[in-house]
């Protein structure tokens, strides 16, 4: 292969394209893309490509990094240049490059890469023979329970919050919460139970809540793994959040208003400190 592709304004021996680590189509498939098919020289469905892109982009809140006429020109030819009359033009516009963080600033420099497959899209032999297909389940993306780096839903509500003066959200799902943007809710009744949700596709297996949960249970709360409601959180004496980057981070404050007293609370405080401890004197040393 020895195409000739298409990035941020430049053409490029697709050996010599490279992007960045830290773009956030790679971090957290915070990117729009089509395909446009090519047919003997000629681009197929054209201006309905263009009106989706620009939909998707906008959805996103990212621009438009050509003109519409600079793109179709870059669409002939990138197409002209590899020779293709029978393929398929792919174009991919992430919102770039950043250090790597849920919350993104309102403007970035997009990301925008071209190359073309060629392809017999006229000789297809399915044509003559059909498809043999199977039913699955709808489940895009329901298995949250993976740590995908699908994170651009996260990312657009959390971004969203922190514009509002939040600091995150908590996703409900059927009445429901199941986590935070990038971290495990918790609440501590007034009887003092710690409830978590528990754990299924419903959301990610955090490594820190089952730390947490052990630790609770050897400092003899009770612990109950189960569905919660908004409404029960707020009824909460108090609330916390549990991730790797966080550890255990108090909560005091759902849709406006106080969990608790509004202010951190003891439980959430005591976990954190037996967390951090038990760590400092388990945790394995990076110098050996
Ligand atoms: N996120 N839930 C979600 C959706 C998460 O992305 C994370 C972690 C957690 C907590 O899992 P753990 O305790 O294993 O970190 C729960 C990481 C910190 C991140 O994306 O930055």
């Amino acid at each position: 292969m020895d195409r000739t592709v298409y990035l941020n304004g430049a053409w490029v021996a697709e050996g010599e394209a490279k992007v960045s680590i830290f773009d956030r189509g790679f971090l957290f498939a915070d990117a729009i893309y089509e395909v446009t098919a090519v047919i003997q020289g000629k681009l197929v469905d054209y201006p309905g490509h263009v009106a989706r892109l620009k939909r998707s982009l906008g959805a996103l809140g990212i621009a438009m990094p050509v003109a519409e006429e600079v793109l179709l020109e870059l669409h002939k030819q990138i197409a002209r240049r590899n020779g293709v009359e029978d393929g398929l033009i792919y174009l991919q516009i992430s919102r770039g490059v950043q250090d790597r963080d849920f919350v993104f600033p309102e403007t970035m420099e997009p990301t925008f890469v071209m190359f073309t497959q060629k392809k017999k899209v006229l000789d297809n032999p399915k044509w003559k023979t059909g498809l043999s297909v199977k039913t699955v389940a709808e489940g895009r993306w329901s298995d949250r329970q993976i740590k995908t780096v699908q994170l651009l839903y996260s990312s657009l509500r959390k971004t969203e919050a922190n514009r509002e003066g939040y600091d995150d959200v908590l996703f409900v799902e059927n009445g429901h919460i199941t986590e935070a943007s990038s971290a495990n809710f918790h609440i501590v009744t007034q009887e003092g139970v710690l409830v978590t949700r528990d754990l299924s596709n419903a959301l990610l297996h955090g490594i820190t809540r089952g730390s947490i949960l052990h630790l609770a249970r050897e400092a003899e709360l009770v612990v109950e793994e189960r569905a919660f409601t908004p409404q029960e959180a707020k009824s909460a004496s108090e609330a916390f959040v549990t991730s790797a980057t966080s550890f255990v981070t108090p909560v005091v404050r759902l849709d406006g208003e106080k969990i608790g007293t509004g202010e951190t609370g003891p439980v959430s405080g005591k976990l954190l400190e037996i967390y951090i401890r038990e760590q400092l004197a388990a945790g394995i040393p990076v110098a050996s």
